[in-house]
C-alpha cells in the first residue's frame, strides 16, 4: 500500500494550535497553460537555467541552480534508498559514461537507434516525422474530449461516461481516424517504408508550424548516438559514443559485480548517471533533453520467471512514484502493444504533465538479448550457473528505467500551483511549490519576526543548532510575510519564527507551507519533529 501521508503527521505533543491565518479561497494547479509558468518561475527562483545562456544558450540542454541541484540530488538519493539499499537483491554499479564502441554495436544502437527525420524546405527547420503525426493524432485526441466534456454538461447527473466513449457517433469517428493513422505509421515504420512516412504526412496535410507550408524533404532516418574521436588519430579507429543509456554498463558488468559481490540470480544492478541523445526537439523543457541524467535497475532472472518480476516491479515502481504523494489521478501505465523484437513484455508509467499524458519511466522484460548480443560480439561467456538447478544459462532480464531530469519535471508540475487568499478582508495570491518534504531543497526556515531585542541573536542560535541535521535557510530580510512567500515560492515544508513569546519560554511558531497553518512547539522538540515529518523509513517501507 503506497504511503501517502507524507506531508499529513501532525505534530502531536509539545504544541499548541495556533490559527490558520488564510483562508485559500481557490488553488489553481498544472494548467494547460502553465508549462510557461513553471519554465519561468524554475528560472526565476534557481532551479534550472537555460545552458550557456549569455550566449544564447543551446537547444535542450539546461543547467541546474541552486534548488535544481538540491532536488535533483535528494530524487537521486530516495531512489538510490528505495532500489539499493531498501532491496538485499539490489547492488549499485557506477559505469563510465565512455564504453568500447564495440557495446553500441553489440547493443544494436550503431545500426537502429534511429529517429525517423524530415526538413521542411521553406522554413528549414528539421522535425521528427512521428512527432509531426502524433500531434496531428492528438488534435483527434482533444476533439473527443471535447466531445465527452459536451456530454457531461449536457447529460449532467445521468451522464455515463464510459458508455459515451462506446457509443457516440463523433467519438467513435474520431477513435477510427486515430487507429488509421496509428496502423498506417507503423506499417510504413516496420517495413522500413521511409517514403510511406513522408506520403502519410503528405495525405494529412500536415503544416510545418514554422512556415505553414507543406514543402517537405523525404524522410530520412538520423542515428542518434553523439560520437566523438578518442586519442590524437583522426581516423575512425577513435571514433567512440557518449552513452545513449546507462544499462548497457550494467549489462557488460554482469559477471563483474555477480562474481564479486557472490550474487545468486535472481539480483538487480542498479546505477544513476548522465546520457545522451542528439535529439531533434522543440520547447519541451526537461522533458526531452540532449543530455540527461536515468536512474536504471537490470534485475537478471532465471529463465521463465521473468513474467512474475516483471509484474512485481512494475507495482513496486509505481508505489515509489506514489510515495512521493503525487496526485494518484496524475499517474497511468501504458502497456504496450507493439513489442520491441527482443521485448516480451513492456509498460510505460505516464504522468500527465502540463503537456499531456506522457511516459516518465519504462519498465521492460528485455528477454536474454543485451547479454546474449554481447556475448556474441565479445566472445566471452556470459552466463550463470545455477546451483539450485545445476544449470548454466544466460539470465533473462526485467529492466525499470527512470529519466531523473524527467522525474524533476514531473515533481514540479505537480507541485506548482498558485493560490488565491483571503485574510482579514483583504485578498492576496501566492505561487507554491507543494514538494514533498523528503525531496525539498530546503527543508526548514528560520525567520526571526524582527532583527533587534535579540530575536536574531536567538534564531542564529537555532539556525546554528538544525543546520547540521538539515538542510535549513536563515533568511531576516523583509516583513515576515514576503519571507514567508518566498519559501512558499522554493517550497520549502516549514518556517520557523522566533518571536519575543520564544524569548520568554523558549517556544517558536511553526508554520506549514501547504495549510499555512502556524502552531506553538518547544523548542527542545523542534529536531524530534521535523525528523518524523522527514522520516524516509516510514516512506521507503510503504513501497
Ligand atoms: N535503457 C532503456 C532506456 O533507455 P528509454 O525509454 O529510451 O529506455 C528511459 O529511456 C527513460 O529515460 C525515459 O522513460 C525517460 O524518463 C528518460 N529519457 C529518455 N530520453 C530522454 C531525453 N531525451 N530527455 C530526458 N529524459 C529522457
Amino acid at each position: 500500500m503506497p504511503f501517502l501521508g507524507a506531508f499529513h503527521g501532525l505534530f502531536a505533543s509539545n504544541m499548541a494550535y495556533l490559527r490558520p491565518n488564510y483562508t485559500i479561497l481557490a488553488s489553481m494547479s498544472t494548467g494547460s497553460d502553465s508549462f510557461k509558468d513553471i519554465v519561468a518561475h524554475s528560472k526565476e527562483y534557481g532551479y534550472v537555467f537555460p545552458s550557456s545562456e549569455i550566449y544564447d544558450g543551446l537547444g535542450a540542454v539546461y543547467d541546474y541552480g541552486p534548488y535544481g541541484s538540491e532536488l535533483k540530488k535528494n530524487i537521486r538519493d530516495y531512489w538510490w534508498k528505495a532500489m539499493v539499499h531498501a532491496n538485499d537483491d539490489v547492488v549499485g554499479l557506477d559505469s563510465a559514461i565512455f564504453m568500447n564502441p564495440r557495446t553500441w554495436k553489440a547493443s544494436g544502437h550503431v545500426d537502429n537507434f534511429n529517429d525517423p527525420l524530415i526538413d521542411n524546405k521553406d522554413s528549414k527547420k528539421r522535425y521528427r516525422a512521428d512527432v509531426l503525426i502524433e500531434e496531428h493524432i492528438e488534435k483527434y485526441r482533444l476533439k473527443i474530449e471535447k466531445d465527452v466534456e459536451k456530454g457531461r454538461v449536457k447529460f449532467g447527473d445521468s451522464f455515463d461516461e464510459s458508455q459515451f466513449r462506446a457509443t457516440n457517433v463523433n467519438v467513435l469517428r474520431n477513435k477510427a481516424k486515430i487507429t488509421e493513422i496509428e496502423t498506417q505509421f507503423e506499417a510504413c515504420m516496420s517495413t522500413g517504408n521511409l517514403s510511406g512516412v513522408k506520403k502519410l504526412i503528405e495525405d494529412l496535410e500536415i503544416v510545418c508550424p514554422e512556415s505553414g507550408t507543406k514543402n517537405w524533404t523525404d524522410v530520412r532516418q538520423f542515428n542518434l548516438m553523439f560520437s566523438t574521436q578518442m586519442g590524437s588519430v583522426a581516423d575512425d579507429s577513435g571514433l567512440i559514443y557518449l552513452r545513449p543509456e546507462t544499462a548497457q554498463g550494467i549489462f557488460v558488468n554482469f559477471l563483474n559485480v555477480q562474481k564479486s559481490s557472490r550474487r545468486k540470480v535472481p539480483f538487480g544492478i542498479a546505477q544513476t548517471g548522465k546520457a545522451f541523445r542528439n535529439e531533434i526537439v522543440a520547447r519541451q523543457f526537461l522533458f526531452r533533453m540532449k543530455e540527461f541524467e536515468q536512474m536504471e535497475m537490470q534485475f537478471f532472472v532465471r529463465p521463465g520467471t521473468e513474467m512474475e518480476w516483471y509484474q512485481h516491479w512494475k507495482q513496486k515502481r509505481m508505489n515509489w512514484h506514489l510515495s512521493l504523494g503525487t496526485r494518484p489521478d496524475k499517474y497511468r501505465f501504458h502497456d504496450h502493444i507493439n513489442l520491441a523484437h527482443y521485448a516480451n513484455a513492456a509498460v510505460d508509467i505516464e504522468f500527465d504533465f502540463p503537456i499531456g499524458f506522457k511516459e516518465v519511466e519504462g519498465i521492460h522484460s528485455r528477454t536474454d538479448f543485451d547479454l546474449r548480443r554481447h556475448e556474441a560480439e565479445s566472445g566471452r561467456k556470459l552466463r550463470y550457473f545455477d546451483p539450485e538447478i545445476s544449470e548454466s544459462y544466460i539470465p533473462y532480464v526485467v529492466e525499470t528505467s527512470l529519466g531523473l531530469d524527467r522525474m524533476f519535471l514531473l515533481l514540479l508540475s505537480d507541485a506548482f500551483c498558485t493560490e488565491n487568499l483571503h485574510q482579514e478582508g483583504q485578498d492576496s495570491e501566492r505561487t507554491v511549490l507543494k514538494l514533498a518534504p523528503i525531496v525539498a531543497p530546503i527543508k526548514l526556515a528560520i525567520l526571526p519576526l524582527v532583527k533587534k531585542d535579540g530575536l536574531a541573536e536567538m534564531a542564529e542560535k537555532v539556525f546554528d543548532d538544525l543546520r547540521f541535521d538539515f538542510s535549513c535557510q536563515y533568511d531576516d530580510k523583509d516583513a515576515i510575510g514576503r519571507r514567508y512567500r518566498r519559501q512558499d515560492a522554493i517550497g520549502t515544508p516549514f518556517c520557523i519564527t522566533i518571536d519575543y513569546e520564544s524569548l520568554r519560554d523558549e517556544s517558536v511558531t511553526l508554520r506549514y507551507r501547504d495549510s499555512m497553518e502556524q502552531r506553538r512547539i518547544k523548542l527542545a522538540a523542534l529536531k524530534e519533529n521535523i525528523q518524523e515529518e522527514l522520516n524516509v523509513a516510514k516512506m521507503l517501507r510503504s513501497i
